[in-house]
């Protein structure tokens, strides 16, 4: 007689089906990935998973990982090997490492302190009220879709300078980015997908350039253009990232942060008594339930020895920013939801050279959104019965739709 013992599910295979998008294995990490996270982080603060990447999980070896300059960003082909949506896709401050990145970042982040985005202020909080006006005349509405996704899209296209009109294709272009951005590697169909809708946007840019060119204005795009330190692709690049940083992200942390409302009343209470609390509880939605769970992938530039690790030239890692935003030794309660929470290190924006650089305008979009929704007469909560259906998504964290209704 024979006996089939069930073979062992280590952590390594439950961390590699967590990695890869389309696995039936990861629906649990989906839902809720913070068990999972917890796992790792008390096996290894920098966790090697069954096909080799490694994974910072602690909030010391992220802060660590991210600091470390022997960890790249400039894994690609030459530029000229490059196919053309790879080149329009990745000419930017995401996939260069210094002296790229400093050059260009330089360019670009003088539009994005505090006080420049302050400016932006007065048309974030009217697309948030014209947004929710008829909003409040349904009993029932998706909050993503319905609302979410527009602020961000909404506030970028406007600052950049791109017409109402073609918001739409912009949007396609940027959510295919993100597909090509996530871990496998992407499929030829994909490419060629991406290398038309690349043509298109080189087409839409080159002609908005021209116009800039000859007749500044007050958007991002005549700002990138100033003093010619940029190539066209390059400007182009730049919009891109700005809209593919900023949608998902802003989108799904509204979201996010609804739901967290909702499930915690007596927070959502808390702050509708005292509306000047949301600055701070925004910092907890950042940190309790960030959407991009992890750093984009990072290659070791040389070979070197790291938490222990042997690491060797080509070898790749991710930081997870949610598992270090919930790690006990720098966070007291760090799995409680605490809107008063103060202070709040978290590391939801990154760290170092790569530090989010539209940080500032996502505090400032979802400040707004929420300073609006607490001083509403009436609260928000969950419509229907069953439980979130959760992006299938590696970076993104997040559900695919949240319907609410009025109480
Ligand atoms: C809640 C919303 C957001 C979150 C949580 C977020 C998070 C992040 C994180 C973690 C990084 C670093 C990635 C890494 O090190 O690999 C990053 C980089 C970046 N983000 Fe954001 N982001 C948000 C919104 C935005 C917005 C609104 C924009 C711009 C419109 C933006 C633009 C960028 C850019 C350009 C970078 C790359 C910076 C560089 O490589 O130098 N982000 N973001």
């Amino acid at each position: 007689m024979t006996t089939s013992a069930t073979p062992e599910i280590t952590l390594q295979d439950e961390v590699d089906a967590f990695l890869t998008p389309g696995d039936p294995r990861r629906a649990e990490a989906r839902a809720d990935p913070y068990p999972l996270y917890r796992r790792m982080r008390e096996t290894d603060e920098f966790f090697r998973a069954g096909n080799g990447i490694h994974l910072a999980v602690s909030y010391a070896s992220v802060n660590a990982m991210l600091r470390d300059h022997r960890w790249g960003r400039d894994p690609f082909a030459p530029d000229d090997e490059l196919q053309l949506s790879q080149r329009i896709f990745m000419r930017n401050v995401v996939f260069r490492d210094a002296p790229d990145h400093t050059r260009l970042r330089r360019q670009v982040s003088s539009s994005f302190t505090p006080r420049m985005i302050l400016r932006w202020r007065e048309q974030v909080a009217a697309i948030v009220v014209e947004r929710f006006q008829p909003l409040r005349e349904v009993a029932e509405f998706d909050f993503l879709h319905d609302f979410a996704v527009h602020l961000p899209v909404e506030a970028i296209t406007t600052m950049i300078g791109v017409p109402a009109d073609r918001r739409q294709d912009f949007i396609e272009w940027a959510e295919m980015m993100i597909r090509i951005m996530e871990p496998p590697a992407h499929t030829e169909d994909m490419l060629a997908e991406a290398d038309q809708l690349a043509g298109a946007i080189v087409e839409f840019f080159g002609a908005a350039i021209e116009e800039r060119r000859r007749e500044p204005q007050d958007d991002l795009l005549s700002t990138f253009l100033e003093g010619d330190r940029l190539s066209s692709d390059e400007v182009i690049s730049m919009c891109l990232i700005l809209m593919v940083g900023g949608f998902e992200t802003t989108a799904n942390m509204l979201n996010n942060g609804m739901r967290l409302l909702i499930e915690h009343d007596d927070q959502y209470d808390m702050l509708r008594a005292d509306p000047e609390l949301v600055p701070v509880a925004v910092e907890e939605f950042l940190r309790y339930d960030a959407p991009p769970r992890a750093s984009l992938m990072r290659v070791a530039r040389e070979s070197f020895d790291f938490y222990g690790h042997e690491i060797h030239e080509g070898d790749r890692a991710f930081a997870l920013l949610g598992a270090a935003d919930r790690d006990p030794r720098t966070f007291a309660e760090a799995d409680t939801f605490d809107i008063r929470r103060d202070p709040n290190p978290h590391v939801a924006f990154g760290l170092g050279t790569h530090f989010c650089m539209g940080a500032h305008l996502a505090r400032l979009e979802v400040r707004e959104a929420f300073n609006h929704i607490v001083r509403l007469p009436t609260k928000l909560e969950r419509a229907g019965t069953g439980p979130l259906d959760w992006k299938d998504s590696f970076n993104i964290r997040g559900a695919n739709s949240m319907p609410v209704r009025w109480t």
